[in-house]
C-alpha cells in the first residue's frame, strides 16, 4: 500500500477522537518519520481558547515522543466545506522537523485531495541562520 493510502486511514481514524467542543471541527493528522514510523494526532480544544492545539501539533509532537526525528510526509484531514490547509504555525512547526521537499496530503472524508511539497505552502520559513549566528 502506498504510504499516503496508510496516512488517510490512520489520519481519519485519529480525527474521530479530536476533541472540539468549541468549534466542532474535528481534524486529524498523520505523520509519517524518515525512519518509516507514523504518528498520529487530532486538535484537542480548550475552554481558554489560544490554548487549544491542532492535529498537526499532536502528531509532530507524538514523532518526537517516539523517538524520531524528521517529518518525511504528513497528511490532514478534516470534513469541511474546503479543505483543511496546515496552518501558518503548523506550516513553521512542519519546517522545523521536515524539508522543503517534505510532502503534505490534504484530504476529506473520501479522498485525498491534494498532493504538496511544504516549500510550495511555505516558502520562506524562519530558521535558525535567521538569528544571525
Ligand atoms: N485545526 C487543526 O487542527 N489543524 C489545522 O490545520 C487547522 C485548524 C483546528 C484548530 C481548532 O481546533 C479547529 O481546527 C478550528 O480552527
Amino acid at each position: 500500500m502506498d504510504i499516503s493510502e496508510e496516512l488517510y486511514i490512520q489520519a481519519k481514524k485519529t480525527r474521530e477522537n479530536a476533541y472540539a467542543p468549541y468549534s466542532h471541527y474535528k481534524v486529524g493528522a498523520a505523520v509519517y518519520s524518515d525512519n518509516g514510523k507514523i504518528y498520529v494526532g487530532c486538535n484537542v480544544e480548550n475552554i481558554s481558547f489560544p490554548c487549544g492545539t491542532c492535529a498537526e501539533a499532536g502528531a509532530i509532537a507524538s514523532m518526537i515522543a517516539g523517538g524520531s526525528e524528521k517529518i518525511k510526509a504528513i497528511l490532514v484531514i478534516a470534513d469541511g466545506k474546503d479543505l483543511v490547509y496546515p496552518c501558518g504555525a503548523c506550516l513553521q512547526r512542519i519546517a522545523e522537523l521536515g524539508d522543503d521537499n517534505t510532502t503534505v496530503y490534504l484530504a476529506n472524508m473520501e479522498k485525498i485531495c491534494q498532493k504538496y511539497l511544504l516549500k510550495d505552502l511555505l516558502p520562506h520559513n524562519f530558521k535558525e541562520e535567521d538569528l544571525g549566528k
